[in-house]
């Protein structure tokens, strides 16, 4: 009855932002990502009839009382399903870097449904880890499948699900995250997500999100990268004039970040195909291609606001390991 598994951290190209059903986290809109190398959470579940109580424990980490009742909530989704009563040991690390900004929800939530699904060897397909771990956390869902990973907003929590649409190996893409300032972000994503009909331009995000969609995964098919570079641009910008139009306002960008993002533009100017995109938080992703990794990492250590970078490669998703944590 202990298992663990490892799943990785992912970034959004066309992000989640909003949903229509708060509990199941169902999604205003279908999103797509990709997962990242050098950002995984490990977690080993046991289940015991030893165990008189659930104990949840974040190596090198502290956790707060509301983290723990949203894994143990989890876990109890998990023992329903499959009809048993025992008492769980949690034990979970994250790989990055504390102060990269990477939320550690994605990650944490695909390690914790994977491992306590086959703790509890639960007969339960990719697409229902998908949807269970949507309810965990909802970027979480894409972290499961490999790669480059869709996310359907579907109809209803069991069509909500999301599924690869290209492996790691797929395209050679890189996601160099800039850190410009590794204090933690204030405003969980949680509650960000239940106020963006405050935003005047909420509705015209809802309008054209689906059609960008579209357009990126044409240019992913095509490895097209100036479109898909442009697109996934243009959503990141079109995700915060949102957050930041919302009420209470949400402006994750420091002045670090600004001069980040006119930097990656003026590259951009002079020839050098880079783009950005940017999470709940002020540190900056630079999304390029393998062969241009080099200049984009020197530039980026050449610039007095970038402190580190972490350099991702698309990965596979969620899968079990044989070494446990404890
Ligand atoms: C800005 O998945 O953290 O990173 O479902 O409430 O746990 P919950 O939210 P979460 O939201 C992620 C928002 C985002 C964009 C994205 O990753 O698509």
């Amino acid at each position: 009855m202990k298992a663990t598994a490892t799943a990785p951290a992912n970034i959004a190209f066309i992000k989640y932002w909003g949903k229509t059903d708060s509990e199941l986290r169902l999604p205003a809109n279908s999103s797509f990502s990709m997962n990242l190398s050098e950002a995984r959470t490990t977690t080993t579940v046991e289940f015991s009839s030893n165990y008189t109580k659930d104990v949840v424990q974040f190596i090198g980490e502290k956790s707060t009382p509301a983290e723990h009742d949203r894994i143990i909530a989890h876990i109890d989704r998990l023992r329903s399903i499959a009809g048993n009563r025992e008492q769980a040991r949690i034990v979970t690390q994250n790989s990055f870097p504390k102060g990269t900004g990477i939320a550690s929800s994605a990650s944490g939530f695909a390690a914790l449904t994977l491992a306590a699904a086959l703790a509890l060897d639960a007969p339960l397909t990719q697409n229902d880890l998908t949807m269970l771990a949507r309810i965990g956390s909802g970027s979480a869902c894409r972290s499961i499948p490999d790669g480059f990973v869709v996310w359907e907003k579907g109809t209803s929590s069991a069509t909500s699900t999301a599924r690869s649409v290209g492996s790691a190996e797929y395209w050679d893409l890189r996601d160099i995250l800039a850190v410009v300032d590794p204090t933690m972000k204030k405003v969980p994503t949680t509650e960000g997500h239940e106020t963006v009909a405050t935003s005047p331009h909420w509705n015209d995000r809802l309008a054209s999100v689906e059609g960008r969609l579209r357009a990126i995964l044409s240019a992913f098919k095509d490895k097209n990268f100036d479109l898909f570079g442009r697109i996934l641009e243009e959503d990141c910008l079109d995700m915060h004039k949102v957050m930041q139009s919302q009420v209470p306002p949400l402006v994750y960008w420091t002045e670090e970040t600004r001069a980040l993002m006119r930097s990656i533009i003026g590259w951009r100017a002079s020839g050098l195909p880079v783009y950005f995109t940017i999470d709940a938080g002020p540190n900056v992703h630079v999304i390029c291609e393998g062969k241009n990794e080099k200049t984009v990492v020197n530039r980026l250590d050449g610039l007095a606001c970038v402190q580190f970078v972490l350099v991702n490669r698309p990965s596979q998703g969620a899968h079990g390991i044989d070494t446990h944590l404890f």
